[in-house]
Order: C-alpha cells, then structure tokens, then sequence
C-alpha cells in the first residue's frame, strides 16, 4: 500500500483517487477550490456506483479517499505526489515549486499533463529527476491505458517504479522512448480532430457525419485491430500507395481552424453553453457521460 497524494480533485484528481484506493492505495486529495474538496466524497461515490462496485466495497475504497486542506498537509503525508491541476505550464510551475519546497529530494511526483512536454513541465524544478509523465485517460477507472512518459531528466528509477505500479493495478502500461508533447494517445487523436475540421472547413460534410463515420467503422475496429497491425494486415504496399495518394491532401494546418474559430467568437464551446459544433439540449451532456461509460465497460467485458 502506497500514500499517494493528489494536487488537483477535478475531473481526473477524483477519478484516478478512484483507481488508485480500489486497489487498496491511500489517497489524499488536495485543490485550491474548497468546493472541489468538498464534493469530493460525493463524486467518488458517484463514481464508483456508476462502475458497479457493490456498496460494502464502495465504503473501503471511499474511505481511502480523503480531502486535504493545504498543501503542505499533503506533502507530508505522501509517499508519491500526482499533479493534476489545470493544463496551465504557469500553473503546474507554480504548484511544483510549492510542493518541492515541502517533500524530500527523492519524492516521485507524477504528471497528468494532457500534452505538455514533461522536460518544460520539469524546466524550474530543483530536482527534476523526480518527474514522470504518467498519463492516465478519462475516466481513469474504467480506460485501460496510462501512458509512461519521461522528461529529459527524468530518474530511470523514477520511470520503472511508475511503470511497474501503474502495471500492478492492472493497467495497460506503456513507455515512451523519449519526451515528446501529446505523447502517443493525444498526438493520434489530434490528428485526426485536425483532420476532421479541416473536412468542416471545406465543407465535406456536417459534424455528425464525422462521428457517425468514426463510430460505425474506425471506432470499432481501433478497439480490436490496431493501426499498425491493419497496416501489415491489408500490406504494407496499399499503405504505402494510399499515403501516396492522399498524404499530401491532408491538413497540415497549425494556426488556421475557421469553423472552429467562429464557434468560439460565438462564445459556442459545445457542452458548456448549450451550443457547439452540435447542439446540447438539457440532459445531453448526462446521456453522454453515461453512454461513454456503459460503451467503455461492454467494450471491456467483451474482451
Ligand atoms: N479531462 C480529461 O479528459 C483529461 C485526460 C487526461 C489528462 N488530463 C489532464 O489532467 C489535468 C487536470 O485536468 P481535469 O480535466 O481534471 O481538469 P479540472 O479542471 O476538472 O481539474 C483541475 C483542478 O485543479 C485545481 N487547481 C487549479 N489550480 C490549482 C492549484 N494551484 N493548486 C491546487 N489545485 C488547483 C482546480 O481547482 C480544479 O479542481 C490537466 O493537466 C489535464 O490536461 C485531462
């Protein structure tokens, strides 16, 4: 059993003190948002309903689960730090400079970061051998994978234990060879939400048929035959004679999304505001939250 601490009780905080105390791990939770703390219990709860963890079970795993009300409380508490605050470098620069000032120099500290490169995460830290990208996806209690990912600096140590703790809850662990932003998972699918708008731009299409053309082939075959594995399966010959037909077609934009630009002028964000690239009438974003979590889990009972 590890004491894990975790600086951020959003979204992913909650989500991965989840997956870390059922299998038997202490969690402390800290968020500069007392609201965020206080909820905490609830949200866990929810959570765990929700993947269908029978209630005397739910109890343990909650009460390993607990707020803290400072930083400096969790520090000293924890045996491995998970920073999961907002995806602001600033952000994460300044809640690593407070927490170092508080563990000892060998504390490992783990970052949830989506997409930042962890060598910049690490750039002000006065031990940044302590640092790992260790990328979990949402939700944290139901997708297997959590990506591995070292800094430049990153202590090889620090990367194995990481790697073989993740592995022992049962994940789907893998090690990046080199830091690199968006890691694997979220380079893959921004190229393809790249791509995606760029069909919007050019008018191929409406956003729905984007999603109905992903879950009606690609999304069902990702999940048993991989890209790499389809490549060899249908030769690498197609492979090579399709990229060279359609590669220079693609999106190759970094600056230029107008459809989504618009939405945003719009003050359109999607779920949020009721209104983005598809519209999201009252309960929407709920049925969602549930299919998403329900597809998730018959995916992996039928594995
Ligand atoms: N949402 C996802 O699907 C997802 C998936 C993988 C990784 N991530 C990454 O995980 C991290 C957290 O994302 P999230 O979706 O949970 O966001 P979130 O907004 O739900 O939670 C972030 C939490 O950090 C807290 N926070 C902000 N500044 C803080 C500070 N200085 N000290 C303590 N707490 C602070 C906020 O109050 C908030 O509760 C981000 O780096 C994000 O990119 C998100």
């Amino acid at each position: 059993m590890t004491c894990f601490g975790i600086i951020g009780g959003g979204l992913m905080g909650h989500g991965i003190a989840v997956a870390l105390a059922q299998a038997g791990h202490q969690v402390g939770v800290f968020d500069i948002d007392p609201a965020v703390l206080t909820s905490l219990s609830d949200r866990v709860g929810q959570a765990l309903t929700r993947i269908g963890v029978p209630p005397e079970h739910a109890c343990e795993v909650r009460d390993l689960i607990v707020p803290i009300g400072s930083l400096p409380d969790l520090a000293r508490r924890s045996e491995i730090v998970v920073e999961a605050v907002s995806e602001r470098l600033a952000v994460k620069h300044d809640v690593l400079a407070a927490l170092e000032s508080d563990i000892a120099p060998d504390t490992p500290i783990w970052t949830n970061t989506s997409v930042l490169s962890i060598s910049k995460v690490a750039h002000a830290m006065a031990h940044p051998q302590r640092l790992v990208g260790v990328h979990w996806w949402n939700p944290p209690y139901l997708i297997p994978l959590v990506e591995i990912a070292p800094g430049a600096a990153s202590d090889a140590n620090v990367v194995k234990h990481a790697y073989d703790l993740i592995t022992s809850l049962g994940k789907t662990t893998v090690l990046l060879h080199r830091d690199v932003p968006g890691f694997i998972g979220n380079r893959l699918q921004f190229a393809l939400v790249r791509e995606a708008l760029y069909l919007l731009d050019e008018g191929v299409c409406e956003p729905e048929t984007i999603d109905t053309v992903v879950r009606a082939s690609l999304g069902l075959r990702w999940a048993t035959v991989g890209p790499m594995e389809n490549a060899d399966y249908i030769g690498l010959d197609l492979t090579r004679a399709i990229l060279s037909n359609l590669a220079h077609d693609l999106s190759t934009q970094t600056n230029s999304f107008p459809t989504l630009d618009q939405l945003l002028e719009q003050a359109r964000t999607g779920r949020p505001t009721g209104s983005g690239l598809l519209a999201w009438p009252d309960g929407r974003g709920d049925e969602v939250a549930a299919r998403l979590e329900a597809g998730i889990r018959r995916g992996l009972s039928a594995n």
